[in-house]
């Protein structure tokens, strides 16, 4: 079996930027999409938070779920790294306290989620009728315009599932590309509500306190949310873009 750095291709001393790099090239060639598999795919996840967990030969590999997490690590990790979350007022954390927060009385333990209701709306709405981010009533707005199921709408997210793959099951078709949190084609911006992901190694700090946040890897942490999607051609996500992808509607033909 392949030790993590030999399947991400870089040498036990590489520098985080190092790291990245190669993450970035290995989970998007490791993708079905790509020509890769489901198995190569999650060995590239595999490695790449093993190696940020500190591996050491020797240490037993904990398979990363689909969703981004390890099963028995979720939140933290040996290095130090808790999940991300976004909270409405630009206010980062985890929902349970907030990110990075090593000290102080462990947290409440999260309660079971039994799913939450997105109303999402498309960003290329935003641009044809003049509207901001950052209008109080801009889904108000969105609701009285007639715009159609694709642009604006509702989809539930079942428990464990993310962003990207809930719409995808409700029929949607919003960007991606390497679905394993190493680009930004699948950027949103959570306008109203909670989401948290596991680990963050490709937004800014500037730009998670905007609500940015990437769908593939975001589960939703309270019941309702507001999230604003294609917005990976914003000023510093277009560079962090992989060549993309677009989920594709099933058609009868399937
Ligand atoms: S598709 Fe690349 S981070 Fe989500």
């Amino acid at each position: 079996m392949d030790s993590p750095f030999e399947t991400l291709g870089i040498d036990p001393d590489a520098d985080e930027d190092e790291l990245v790099d190669a993450y970035r090239r290995r989970v998007k060639s490791a993708h079905p999409d790509h020509g890769g598999s489901a198995e190569e795919f999650q060995a590239v996840r595999t490695a790449y938070e093993a190696i940020r967990a500190g591996y050491e030969p020797g240490d037993e590999l904990e398979p990363v779920e689909t969703d981004g997490r390890r099963p028995a690590d979720e939140g933290a990790s040996r290095n130090g790294q808790h999940d991300v979350g976004t909270a409405r007022n630009g206010e980062t954390g985890d929902g349970t306290g907030g990110a990075g927060s090593d000290t102080g009385p462990d947290p409440e333990p999260e309660p079971e989620r039994r799913g939450a209701r997105v109303e999402f709306l498309d960003y290329d709405v935003l641009t044809d009728h003049g509207w901001s981010l950052a209008d109080d009533d801009l889904f108000e707005k969105a609701a009285e315009s007639g715009l159609d199921g694709d642009a604006y709408g509702e989809v539930f997210v079942e428990p464990r599932t993310n962003l990207l793959k809930a719409a995808e099951d409700a029929g949607h078709s919003w960007p991606f590309a390497c679905r394993g949190g190493a680009c930004a084609n699948c950027a949103v911006a959570v306008v109203e509500g909670d989401v948290k992901m596991p680990s963050n190694h490709i937004l800014s700090e500037e730009m998670l306190e905007q609500g940015v946040r990437l769908s593939c890897i975001s589960l939703p942490v309270t019941d309702d949310l507001q999230v604003v999607y294609n917005i990976e051609h914003l000023p510093g996500l277009d560079e962090l873009r992989l060549p993309p992808q677009h989920a594709r509607k099933m058609s009868a033909g399937d």
